[in-house]
């Protein structure tokens, strides 16, 4: 097949989206694809670039944010619609995360020009993005998810009474529509609780506070009819923050021990949740199990990181199914 493979970008998480669709690209030609790596705030790029950007990786912070509005300013994403190597593909892999890439913006120009592109619609995509409509879809639907409030949009500062009346202390700081845990906090007393929303601020015109769940990180990744085995995470850390989960060594990730009640309310949880916010294909679905076994649903990702370190190739392969063999699967789920 020809497929074209969307990396890069240029929200905070680009150099992730770099690594993830780098690798994604290699596996598929290995399984005999014809692959074009496009990045729509640079073009098309050269194998050259490519084999740099590998040896590159990660970094252990995401780019700035003056170096990003920089990017942005020449981003092709309007005109991506139109490209020789968008309209000719058999399928557009999308390796973006975050930002236009993952919320709804690139599927919806992919559907007005008809080609197939993988993974969530371009409405299940924005509501994924969204953590706070998620958060209210996915209580409708009976998936459980830790009690959260707003931060005021107007300007005003969130009265930290207000949060400790609503929510116990500590209570998790985020952006509502960014990813990699950027612009996240845990704040454990009021005093800190402004500093962390005028992080969060940074990177969202939107921010959660929600309660944050004592107990095990665990994430479920969901592919087509088949919901991969539960992986466990234990960042070096208190937080899997953006450094534990792109430095190789930095957090442990592994099958997770769990009873069988557990296991199965954990696969019921994340197959509800993908099938409320209308996901597609693929997905992973990142949880916290409280002390007492009752999993919290944190998110649901429509574009899971793909990168050496990244979470759905590890439940993948420790269900037989080798990384090649993975991306040729979603590739197949977006033509079926
Ligand atoms: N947002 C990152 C890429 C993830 O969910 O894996
Ligand atoms: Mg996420």
């Amino acid at each position: 097949l020809k497929i074209t493979v969307l990396l890069g970008g240029v929200s905070a998480e680009r150099d992730v989206s770099l690594s993830s669709g780098l690798r994604i690209a290699a596996a598929l030609r290995e399984k005999g694809h014809e692959v074009i790596c496009l990045d729509p705030a640079e073009g098309v790029l050269t194998r050259e670039t490519e084999r740099g950007l590998l040896a590159t990786g990660v970094g252990s912070a995401p780019p700035s944010l003056a170096a990003l509005a920089g990017m942005a300013a020449q981003s092709l994403s309007p005109t991506l619609g139109t490209l020789p190597e968008v309209t000719e593909a058999d399928c557009v892999f999308l390796a973006l995360h975050g930002g236009q890439g993952e919320d709804g913006t690139v599927q919806a120009l992919l559907d007005m020009v008809g080609v197939p592109y993988t993974g969530s619609g371009h409405l299940a995509s924005a509501l994924a993005m969204d953590k706070h409509l998620s958060k209210v879809v996915l209580r409708a639907a009976g998936v459980a998810t830790a009690n959260w409030m707003m931060a005021p949009t107007d300007g005003s500062v969130l009265d930290p009474h207000e949060v400790g009346r609503h929510l116990d202390w500590p209570v998790v700081v985020k952006p509502s529509k960014q990813g990699s845990t950027v612009g996240l906090s845990i704040v454990r007393e009021p005093e800190a609780l402004a500093a962390a929303v005028t992080e969060a601020f940074k990177y969202d015109d939107e921010v959660m506070v929600e309660r944050f769940v004592p107990g095990q990180e665990l994430t479920v990744g969901i592919l087509g009819d088949q919901v991969l085995p539960t992986i466990e995470i234990v960042p070096m850390k208190e937080l899997y923050d953006y450094e534990c989960k792109y430095t190789p060594g930095m957090a442990k990730e592994f099958v997770a021990e769990l009873s069988d009640e557990v296991q199965s309310k954990l696969a019921d949880q994340a197959r509800k949740a993908f099938d409320a916010l209308k996901l597609g294909g693929y997905a992973r679905i990142d949880f916290r199990l409280d002390p007492q076994g009752q999993p919290w649903c944190l998110e649901a990702n429509t574009l899971p990181g793909m990168t050496p370190t990244s979470l759905i190739p590890q439940a993948a392969a420790a269900a037989g199914v080798l990384f090649p063999d993975l991306c040729e699967r979603i590739v197949n789920l977006a033509l079926a």
